[in-house]
């Protein structure tokens, strides 16, 4: 199985993509880190914790990082996850500690300790503790096997007409992470606003009957109302699980090799993620970063309730 490091700030698709990487074989957790973003630190801690907590995962470790962005103030996102940051179930008191020791260090020693290129980088929130881990030890850059991260977008901004919330709530940390040389998959809102929760989804997860598919529809339910409120969608785009279905079927996410920078000097586009879609496609040799452009909706969401019934 690949093995990953997810950096979250649960939020509801964060949840999501916690479940799909415990409930597919293809995927093992090593640990999830947290960082502020959707909501405080130590409100998207206790949720990640809870969410492990709801899939009896209690032998994942969680370690908590920054509790905000490199230079500019955390605006955290309530608007779309609410109050706790998981808004709209009943959080499982976790049975398991918080784990002692920052993310960052957590990240780092994972990763040196490891046999190199064996532990691929799934960043889900600002991408804060990945670039004070960088430059902390920068040989963490050709030791992990890559990064894919959910964030940023190559025609469409949700925070502002061209950024989106991750790298727009730390672009500096964004444009460190971009910046280094290792395999970039950039999972941006191009790809994830094909990740929609149609009615149709949500009663195939209804369907499967148990405590956690319930939690996840709860999810699915407060995502839709804040969706529909705030972003006029009439289903709620599940952004970050798309980053751990590519990892487990390339297939479901289809890729374009182009180079992409990060503006953090705009007067107007502050946190756009620029992509260069001039010419030919480049190689992997040419180019450490490539855009998701195109979701299989079906193959998607077949992980996604496959590992819901998977965990049980
Ligand atoms: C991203 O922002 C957060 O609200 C979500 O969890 C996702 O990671 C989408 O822009
Ligand atoms: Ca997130």
């Amino acid at each position: 199985p690949t093995k990953i490091i997810l950096d979250s700030d649960p939020g509801h698709d964060d949840a999501m993509a916690i479940l799909l990487a415990l409930g597919n074989p293809k995927i093992e957790l090593l640990g999830v880190t947290t960082v502020g973003g959707n909501q405080s630190l130590d409100k998207v801690t206790y949720n990640a914790r809870a969410v492990l907590e709801a899939a009896h995962a209690t032998d994942i470790p969680v370690h908590a990082g920054a509790d905000r962005p490199l230079v500019r103030p955390l605006k955290v996102a309530a608007a779309v996850h609410g109050d706790t940051g998981l808004d709209g179930v009943e959080l499982p008191e976790p049975a398991r500690p918080l784990d002692p020791g920052h993310a960052v260090n957590w990240i780092i020693d994972t990763i040196m300790n490891a046999e190199p290129k064996t532990i691929t980088l799934v960043p889900t929130g600002p991408l804060t503790n990945i670039a004070l881990a960088v430059r902390m030890e920068p040989r963490i850059v050709d030791r992990v096997k890559e990064v894919v991260l959910m964030g940023g977008g190559y025609h469409v901004g949700n925070c502002s007409p061209v950024a989106e919330f991750n790298v727009a709530t730390d672009p500096e940390a964004a444009h460190i992470v971009f910046n280094e040389s290792w395999p970039i998959t950039m999972v941006g809102l191009d790809l994830t606003h094909q990740a929609l929760c149609t009615p149709e989804v949500q009663s195939r997860i209804d369907a499967i009957g148990t405590d956690l598919s319930k939690f996840a529809s709860g999810l699915m339910d407060f995502f839709r109302e804040a969706y529909k409120n705030n972003q006029d969608f009439v289903d709620p785009p599940v952004h970050d699980p798309c980053t751990v279905a590519y990892l487990i079927d390339h297939a479901v996410v289809a890729t374009r090799r182009c180079p992409v920078d990060v503006e953090i000097h705009g007067a107007l586009t502050t946190g756009m993620t620029v992509a260069d879609l001039r010419g030919p496609e480049p190689s992997a040799e040419e180019c450490h970063t490539q855009v998701a452009v195109k979701l299989d909706f079906d193959g998607f969401w077949n992980l996604i309730i496959d590992a819901i019934k998977t965990i049980g």
